[in-house]
């Protein structure tokens, strides 16, 4: 794998003394020891992202998730550290150096769109393009095709204030799309839409991972959302990264209580995949196998039924019932295949498959549900037995108590004598823990500052 983008010890520490304290805090000085005036947002972080991944960085509203991201675009320059895309470090590049590198490698998609409001959605798809001086033709060529993408066929002349929130937002993917660039930044880009309209929006953009990959970095305040995106995700806490992993790594064996706690309310069933259920099946039914060698496997393994495979290339060929099997035989004791009682309306499951569909796909099968890859080869199955304990495993004995989740928050969501005012912080809600997380992003202004150097 090639990794697109690295960051090795990176600070970014706010205030008239962040040149001093960020070389105190690299020489290993500790928060109590630097200026008070001071605000690290973001405290000696590492991590490398993998071309062609989602790379969420999670983390409640003031844990540093947006300072990172500016870090990254160079639009709120590393204080310390170094950061990598490909080769290049951009932490040693000249601010026009990295105009150039910003344009041509990565999009943003914000999350108050940040359309233009007097320009067609066609327009604002283009705009990329039209700034680095593409023909009207190819621009707009290139703009369809990626508001097609985004579901927006038809409504390429419109205005964005004729548009829903949700269809801004496919306008602002679409423009990131049509900007070509490798790296996709999405700062809460969803977080400013309806739980439904969101939902879409997510599948969207699994949707449009799985044809056009691109490197993304999403950044989210939400929990579910981070688990659903994310092929791996980073936990930010009080400007530093507690634990990166993939999502069911993260609920599996979370680094501390304060990210157990904030996993043990995530829906469980549609994190964890029918990879992790997954089992051999006790009999191997072949489609050649005669009709009697089907039952005494059968017989032997005390099932009703069982999936039948190809013995040569292993592909799942269908499903076979004892019953079907035994009444043939006693019509005709000569029958000696079975190929024809095989039934291949059934319903199956990938290793992907998050649980929650699969408890649907376990109530309408009659047996079990077969796992296949891609091209069709048995894997396994998943029984409904381990499906069941896989929702269960959540100990409530590991799970920390109240205390230590208040303590953790009230940690997480800073202290008063931040530099501007705290006006980003969004309080804990109430006493229902880590992860009631604020639904609605943080204040506007932010993202319209970035929005005003971006263009
Ligand atoms: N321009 C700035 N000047 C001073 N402090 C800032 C500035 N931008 C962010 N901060 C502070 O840095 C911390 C992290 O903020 P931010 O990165 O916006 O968090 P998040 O995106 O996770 O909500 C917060 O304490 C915030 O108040
Ligand atoms: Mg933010």
């Amino acid at each position: 794998m090639t990794t697109a983008l690295r960051a090795a010890n990176v600070y970014k520490v706010f205030g008239r003394d962040a040149e001093r304290a960020t070389r105190e805090l690299e020489k290993g000085a500790s928060l109590d020891e630097i200026s008070k005036s001071v605000t690290v947002a973001v405290n000696n972080v590492s991590f490398e992202v993998e071309e062609g991944e989602i790379f969420v960085v999670m983390g409640l509203s003031g844990s540093g998730k947006s300072t990172l991201l500016r870090t990254i675009n160079a639009l709120g320059p590393a204080t310390g550290g170094k950061i990598w895309i490909n080769d290049t470090e951009i932490t040693a590049l000249s601010p026009s150096e990295i105009r150039e590198l910003r344009k041509e490698k990565m999009s943003m998609v914000f999350q108050h769109f940040g359309l233009l409001p007097h320009r067609t959605v066609l327009e604002n798809a283009a705009y990329p393009l039209e700034i680095r001086k593409v023909g009207r033709k190819e621009r707009e060529e290139k703009a369809r095709e990626a508001l097609r993408t985004t579901g927006l066929e038809g409504w390429e002349d419109k205005y964005p204030d004729q548009l829903s929130g949700g269809m801004q937002q496919r306008v602002g993917l679409a423009r990131a799309l049509t900007a070509g660039t490798e790296i996709l930044l999405m700062d809460e880009a969803f977080s400013a839409l309806d739980p439904l309209i969101r939902r879409d929006m997510q599948k969207l953009l699994l949707e449009i991972q799985e044809k056009h990959r691109r490197t993304v970095i999403f950044i989210t305040h939400d929990l579910n959302e981070a688990m659903y995106v994310g092929n791996r995700i980073a936990v930010m806490r009080n400007g530093q990264i507690d634990q990166i992993g993939t999502a069911e790594e993260i609920l599996t064996s979370p680094a501390n209580d304060y990210i157990a706690k904030f996993v043990s309310d995530v829906d469980r069933s549609r994190v964890m995949t029918a990879s992790s259920v997954l089992v051999d099946p006790m009999t191997s039914l072949y489609k050649n196998d005669g009709p009697r060698v089907i039952l005494r496997k059968l017989e032997e393994w005390d099932e009703d039924g069982g999936w039948v495979i190809d013995a040569g290339t292993r592909k799942l060929v269908g499903l076979i019932h004892a019953e079907d099997v035994a009444k043939q035989l006693r019509d005709n004791p000569k029958l000696n295949t079975i190929e024809h009682l095989i039934k291949t309306d059934y319903t199956w499951a990938t290793p992907d498959t998050p649980l929650a569909d699969l408890a649907t796909r376990l109530a309408g099968s009659p047996i079990t549900v077969p796992v296949v890859d891609e091209d069709n080869t048995f894997l396994g199955i998943v029984p409904r037995i381990a499906y069941l304990r896989a929702l269960s495993e959540a100990d409530p004995e590991e799970i920390p108590d109240e205390d230590d989740i208040e303590a953790g928050i009230t940690a997480a969501i800073g202290t008063d004598d931040e530099a501007d005012g705290s006006a980003e912080t969004e309080p804990a809600q109430g006493d229902e823990g880590a992860s009631e997380l604020p639904m609605n992003g943080e204040p506007t202004t932010e993202a319209n500052a970035e929005q005003g150097e971006d263009k």
